[in-house]
């Protein structure tokens, strides 16, 4: 007898676990899974520490402790221009992760569909199949990765219920533009439907690309929840702590839903996350521009060394075709790197259904150092080129 519920059929291991599982067998250099391997901020560090040593340790409130909620709805309101109630309209959450798998919870019924970008991270797939949601995959296709706004309106029926989006995008690192922004807007109007957005790297977009909340376009304010985390923004993505804002009764739900998953997330972390928020720009400024030069360190490197790039507009994340090295499939190359060059990175296929879009497709981390970046693209270099 299989001792698992249907509802995690296909959720088995990560493929990040895999790889992580080979870089620590082969000693490869990780640019498999998104973290910084520098930490954030050290104020920010320091008021953790000064919380945990003046007793914020027993449950924080659970929509999030009041500081951290007023925070958000600063940074909304100064960011983008947003009227947020910290009271009804914010809720604190263990990560974007819990944010999101909470609104799936808390807002699908069995059979609804959700309308999602592919490739799509991969936590999406099991919060809807775990809320008895179908998904409908909109592909973001090689080689410039935009929506082809038709097949987003193609892809909505009547059983549609939300859409799930994410800018800017892991894996591809597009940033949805002003048209693409529009055009979901006008379907999510169009249908009455609620709107997901996932825009955890919302302050690492490049070459002065913004990014603009859905949030912010006509009709959009009372159907949006917006996703985001502290992970990304400052560094410290082991902190995992997240929020969503949007209108009280969608926020409602979703702490019905987040109550019975962990009730409250992380009190000490929660005052210094609210303090990191208020920071001024530069900060933020800072850590973009250290982070665009990686970007580029790492994909002038993977040219030279003879794969088909694609830069990323933002997030963490480069992509390349592996085709011109004489690789096919993105899975098969992933599993050789490790003991080939002792290099780790990530096979798109896994975050699609349609499996031939992403099948020569690798992602490749950069939120390293300067001297891991090098020393990895060193070992391609030998073991590649
Ligand atoms: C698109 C996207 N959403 C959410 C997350 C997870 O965020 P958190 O660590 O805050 O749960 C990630 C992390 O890689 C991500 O890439």
């Amino acid at each position: 007898m299989q001792r698992r519920a249907q509802r995690l059929t296909g959720l088995g291991t990560t493929i990040f676990a895999e790889m992580s599982q080979l870089a620590l067998r082969t000693g490869a250099v990780n640019l498999g899974q998104g973290f910084p391997d520098t930490d954030g901020p050290s104020e920010v560090l320091e008021q953790a520490v000064r919380a945990l040593r003046t007793g914020r340790n027993q449950y924080a409130p659970g929509p999030g402790v009041p500081e951290l909620r007023q925070a958000v709805a600063d940074h909304q309101r100064r960011h983008y221009g947003l009227d947020v109630d910290p009271d009804r309209e914010v809720l604190v959450t263990t990560g974007a992760t819990e944010a999101i798998a909470a609104a799936l919870l808390g807002l699908l019924d069995p059979g609804d569909e959700v309308v999602v970008l592919e490739p799509y991270y991969d936590s999406y797939v099991a919060g809807i199949q775990m809320a008895g949601g179908v998904r409908r995959p909109v592909t973001l296709r090689a080689p410039d990765f935009r929506l082809d706004t038709d097949e987003l309106r193609s892809a909505v029926s009547p059983r549609t219920r939300l859409l799930l989006i994410n800018s800017p995008h892991n894996p591809t690192g597009t940033v949805l533009d002003e048209r693409e922004l529009t055009a979901i807007a006008e379907v999510a109007v169009e249908h009455d439907l609620i709107v997901v957005t996932d825009e955890v790297y919302e302050h690492l977009t490049f070459d002065d690309r913004v990014h603009r909340p859905l949030a912010t376009f006509p009709g959009m304010t009372e159907r949006t929840l917006t996703v985001s985390s502290a992970g990304k923004t400052f560094s410290v993505t082991g902190w995992k702590v997240g929020w969503l804002c949007g209108p009280p009764d969608l926020v409602a739900s979703v702490m019905t839903a987040k109550q019975f998953l962990t009730f409250t997330s992380g009190a000490p972390l929660q005052p210094a996350v609210a303090y990191a928020l208020g920071l001024p720009q530069s900060v933020l400024d800072e850590a973009r521009d250290e982070l665009e030069g990686k970007r580029d360190l790492l994909c002038d490197g993977l040219k030279r060394i003879g794969f088909g790039v694609h830069v990323p507009q933002g997030t963490y994340f480069a992509t390349t075709d592996v085709r011109p090295l004489g690789y096919d499939d993105g899975v098969e190359f992933c599993r050789d790197l490790p003991t080939r060059a002792g290099v780790v990175a990530i096979p798109h296929q896994v975050f699609y259904d349609d499996v031939a879009a992403g099948k020569p497709l690798v992602r490749w981390a950069f939120c390293k150092r300067d001297d891991v970046l090098i020393d990895a693209l060193g070992r391609l270099e030998r073991a590649l080129a």
